[in-house]
């Protein structure tokens, strides 16, 4: 029987906390964001961004840390046109089996007075299984994992105001534990059509999903 020393198990857990990942920047409309780093975001520059506390996943879909990785605030938004494109960067990804998620939050007035609470979130873009064929790697976050990218189209009809933007790596490849990642940036979007999504299409989060939705409680083969 091999016992592994504490030496082995703090390096396991140091391997482990760098090894999953967190929106680090972002390009919206052709410009180039800075977003938190990890770890280290007070050295920073100002972002636009809400801070998160590092690259750990959240395990629990009632953890308050599922809105924004527990980020509530950040100085800075980007302007995006209605249409436009939002491109979220990941500096490091490294599992490839699970869905990628983006939502949107219109904040009634500024982003300081905006934390995201109530039924207002509306998922406006996703990618979940991709097969056929029906592989490991037939995901959403498996692209993420290739291409450390993910990029949204803002709705063309959506009304103008600020927003939150939220997006979501799912990472299923440990059984029974899903692993949620998500963070969050301030944008203001301008030039849209006026419209909101009917209410069916809105909810709070947590709480968006029980632990026990098929789409989370999954297992699949790597
Ligand atoms: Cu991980």
């Amino acid at each position: 029987m091999i016992v592994p020393s504490l030496f082995t198990v703090a390096a396991l857990l140091a391997a482990k906390a760098a090894a999953h990942g967190a929106v680090t920047s972002y390009v919206i409309d052709g410009v180039a964001y800075p977003g938190y780093e990890g770890f280290s975001p007070a050295s920073g520059p100002e972002t636009i961004e809400r801070q998160w506390s590092d690259y750990n996943p959240v395990l629990s879909v009632s953890d308050p840390k599922m809105r924004c990785n527990g980020g509530t605030s950040a100085p800075l938004s980007a302007p995006v046109k209605a249409g436009g494109k939002v491109r979220a960067l990941w500096s490091q990804w490294t599992h490839a089996q699970g869905p990628v998620m983006v939502w949107l939050f219109k904040c009634a007035g500024d982003f300081a007075s905006c934390d995201g609470s109530g039924a207002g979130w509306f998922k406006i873009d996703e990618m979940g299984m991709t097969a056929p064929p029906l592989t490991g790697t037939s995901w959403g976050t498996a692209v993420v994992m290739d291409q450390l990218y993910w990029e949204s189209t803002i709705p063309a009809a959506i009304a103008d105001g600020n927003y939150l933007i939220r997006h979501e790596l799912l990472a299923l490849h440990q059984a029974n534990t899903p692993q949620f990642y998500p963070e969050c940036a301030q944008i203001v979007i301008s030039g849209g059509g006026g419209q909101s999504p009917d209410a069916s299409f809105l909810t709070a989060i947590p709480s968006y999903a029980s632990a026990s939705d098929p789409g989370v409680n999954v297992r699949t083969p790597i």
